[in-house]
């Protein structure tokens, strides 16, 4: 798993490199859920693809960027599943964006993954591994120094709500209303990275991006977000659910599947599942 984790930091410094770069242009190409990919989207994808590709203990990955599956060693035991560049459209506005990935045993499935690493590229590089509990490096004079483990709180200030409201179904508005209406901060930029970065940084609160009347299974993909970011959350003594249930317990049947998903501290998930208990 260290080859892993070492393989993740190497690709970060180069993915770094690409983004000062400041080619911000549309590619050709779109991805498998139709997106117009950016030219950072593609070569950000090669840049992980190539590392990985001498990487022995892995044997498949898949990118969020790609159609399928890609076969590496076969006597590898662990699966990766990642989105290159999230948020990458942010990039153009100076806003933090980052990389995610899901490390998964015998299959790409919640139940699966064993360790989670997402890395934000902000005014500064800091790269999170979760594993037993949740560590936090920073890239500083060219390499990841240790900074501090990340532990939620019980409760939190933030609330981060995803998607269009207009397309909330009333008891989910009515819930991010009410947080409002108490001492709860919006904290929200469109990046997952970020956003969920500020919030187990800074103790607690709640993340949502839910089902709604356009996309009643969500947006967030399982593999490449949803997942990593529950597991890292779980770990942070947080919690994660698709409003019903742990996501981490969600069957996958298709690589691109995606799940409505709430990341936060425990108190603010338990709200979560009280409100959603009586609907849908
Ligand atoms: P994309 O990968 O298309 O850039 O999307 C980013 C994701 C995620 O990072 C963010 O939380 C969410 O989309 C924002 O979506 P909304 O604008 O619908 O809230």
């Amino acid at each position: 798993m260290q080859a892993i984790f070492e393989a993740i930091k190497q690709t970060a410094i180069e993915i770094q490199n690409l983004i000062e770069q400041g080619d911000t242009s549309k590619s050709e190409q779109e991805n498998s859920t139709g997106d117009t990919q950016l030219k950072l989207d593609i070569k950000s994808d090669l840049v992980i693809e190539k590392i990985f590709a001498d990487v022995k203990c892995i044997k498949q990955i898949v990118s969020e960027e790609q159609e399928a599956i890609k076969h590496l060693h076969d006597d590898g035991k662990y699966l990766i599943a990642y989105d290159p560049l999230d948020g990458s459209s942010l990039v153009d506005v100076n806003l933090s964006v980052g990389s995610i990935f899901g490390i998964y045993e015998n299959s790409f499935e919640g139940k699966n993954i064993v360790a989670a690493v997402y890395v934000v590229f902000g005014p500064r590089v800091e790269l999170i591994i979760a594993q037993d509990d949740v560590k936090m490096y920073r890239l500083l004079n060219g390499s990841f120094e240790f900074i501090q483990t990340l532990k939620l709180q019980q409760k939190g200030t933030l609330n981060a709500p995803g998607s269009t409201q207009m397309c909330w179904e009333p008891y989910h508005k009515q819930l991010i209303d009410d947080m409002f209406n108490e001492t709860y901060t919006m904290r929200y930029s469109g990046g997952m990275v970020p956003d969920l970065h500020q919030i187990l940084i800074k103790g607690g609160g709640l993340f949502s991006y839910p089902g709604t009347t356009d996309k009643p299974k969500g947006k967030l993909r399982q593999l490449f977000e949803v997942f990593p970011f529950a597991y890292t959350f779980e770990k942070a003594q947080g919690a994660a659910v698709d409003g019903k249930q742990r996501v981490l317990d969600i069957p996958t049947e298709h690589i691109h599947d995606t799940s409505p998903a709430f990341f936060g501290s425990c108190d603010e998930i338990n709200r979560v599942l009280k409100v959603y208990k009586n609907h849908g």
